[in-house]
């Protein structure tokens, strides 16, 4: 696996591997990779000669300093467990090389990304969505792999790389569980013990619950609720559970009986 923490030379590198024909998937994460990750990384190995995976915490999206230092940084694990996977390439580059014109040019989304996460986090969107263009412009991949976890961030940018004419393929992939039903994040690792346990129950509404009936289980079990909403046939929500924010969604067609009767 070759690491590229400057542009040019994987510029250098993406020519020589167009010339000789090869397919390239790619997977851009802000590390602290999970088994989430590494399902993207393993669908993207599956579907295309070489994978790139990007590892960049990408300031201009985070609303809050103490965010962006509390986030977790973990290169060498990282590098491992991407090399034990059989990944090529790995970009990390500075937000000096990403951001030479400080942020002074960026992506902003007037509607969707107003709303839910966009909402709760403003300015969050025009982070990602700026970052994942210019993202997917180094990459020069033919494919790009994204969870449906951050279902609002996957719309967003299918339509960005719709409304930019990207010719990268953007491929959605399936958000992986643990056992309790609980999706994986790298916020997760910050859940205590006895609040571990309880997060399993925000899945658990949203999935078997309508959107009031989840709302208010979810407060009664001690999470601070800051929306459950309803968008394109999907239940998303984002709580708190001991200072610790998660978000999830879920298709409708799975809500139970009592659901789809009440809608
Ligand atoms: O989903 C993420 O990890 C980030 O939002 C992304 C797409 C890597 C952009 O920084």
């Amino acid at each position: 696996m070759i690491m590229f923490d400057d542009l040019q030379s994987w510029r250098q590198e993406r020519i020589r591997q167009t010339r000789a024909g090869s397919t390239l998937g790619f997977v851009p994460t802000m590390g602290a990779l999970h088994e989430g990750h590494l399902a993207l990384v393993h669908r993207s190995l599956s579907e295309n000669d070489r994978t790139l995976v990007s590892i960049f915490v990408n300031p201009t999206q985070f609303d809050a300093d103490a965010d962006l230092a509390a986030y977790p940084r973990t290169l060498d694990a990282d590098c491992d467990r991407l090399r034990a996977a059989g990944v090529d390439a790995v970009l990390v580059p500075s937000a000096a090389q990403l951001y030479p014109d400080g942020y002074r040019y960026r992506v902003v989304e007037t509607e969707r990304s107003r709303e839910l996460e966009g909402a709760c986090r403003p300015g969050h969107f025009d982070g990602v969505l700026t970052v994942v263009l210019k993202l997917l412009q180094i990459a020069a991949a033919e494919r790009a792999y994204f969870g449906e976890k951050d279902w609002q961030q996957l719309t967003l940018v299918r339509a960005l790389a719709e409304a930019f004419f990207v010719p990268t393929t953007i491929v959605p992939c399936p958000t992986v569980r643990d056992a309790d039903g609980l999706a994986l994040s790298s916020r997760n690792a910050r859940l205590s013990g006895p609040n571990r346990q309880k997060a399993a129950g925000f899945h658990r509404a949203l999935s078997s619950l309508s959107t009031m009936e989840a709302e208010r289980r979810l407060r009664e079990e001690g999470f601070v609720v800051e929306y459950i909403e309803e968008r394109d046939a999907r239940r998303l929500g984002a709580v708190r559970l001991g200072g610790v924010r998660l978000i999830d969604n879920v298709p409708l067609g799975r809500a139970d009986d009592s659901h789809a009767r009440l809608r």
